[in-house]
């Protein structure tokens, strides 16, 4: 029997040990009510490798939701690495800061409350420069996000983006939308734009992985 990619994604979760932050964070999530839509298990110990291949100290996240994406970059950043995280909704924010900091990371991360693209602005006039992005919040925007994290990177940065298959429907040409439209021209840019090396992981909503060229 060939097992379908929900079977062999749910087998890659059984793989991994009980890990006490991430249990007390999806825990946490579930209590306040909050959307269950945090990385998976295997996305997230993929975003500790990249960060942790790449050398990354100065990791921006868009969309931090209760702090899980953000425990897993935090592992594999430098020990002085910090983490700029964007948060639309103060609640979150607070409640992924209890998270990180429950984790042992509360002293390297810093968030910005309000909507993104105002925090890139922002962070964008202040000089700063990021050698990791995550891209995890709010669809419509992603190429937005992008087009910012291009905007802010050291050469030779890693571009992470979850969700850039929104369920299949990127592959369907009957479907139609700006956030289609959107998330398919992202996914253009990583093949195509002359200052990203990238690809685009299949396994569960599809991961975006890129990095700038130097
Ligand atoms: C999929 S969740 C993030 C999950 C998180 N990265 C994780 O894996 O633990 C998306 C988050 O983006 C936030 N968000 C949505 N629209 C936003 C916006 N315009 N600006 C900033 N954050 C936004 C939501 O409030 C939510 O917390």
């Amino acid at each position: 029997m060939i097992f379908g990619q929900e079977e062999m994604e749910a087998y890659i979760e059984t793989l991994f040990p009980p890990d006490s932050d991430l249990q007390r964070t999806l825990n946490g999530i579930r209590s306040k009510g909050m959307p269950e839509i945090s990385v998976p298990t295997a996305y997230g110990r993929l975003l500790t490798l990249l960060v942790s291949m790449s050398g990354a100290s100065r990791v921006l996240e868009i969309g931090a939701l209760g702090g899980y994406s953000g425990i897993c970059l935090a592992r594999g950043m430098t020990p002085d690495g910090r983490l700029t995280s964007l948060e639309l909704l103060q609640d979150y924010a607070d409640t992924a800061q209890e998270h990180l900091t429950a984790a042992g990371f509360g002293a390297q991360v810093e968030y910005f409350i309000g909507d993104a693209s105002d925090s890139l602005a922002k962070l964008k006039q202040d000089g700063r420069r990021f050698d990791f992005f995550f891209i995890d919040a709010d669809k419509k925007n992603y190429l937005r996000y992008l087009e910012a994290a291009l905007e802010l990177a050291e050469p030779g940065a890693v571009i992470v983006a979850d969700n850039t298959l929104l369920r299949g429907r990127v592959a369907d040409p009957a479907r139609i939308g700006t956030t289609l439209d959107a998330m398919r021209e992202v996914n253009r840019q990583l093949a195509e734009n002359p200052r990203l090396m990238g690809t685009l992981l299949p396994a569960y909503d599809g991961l975006a992985v890129m990095r700038v060229r130097s």
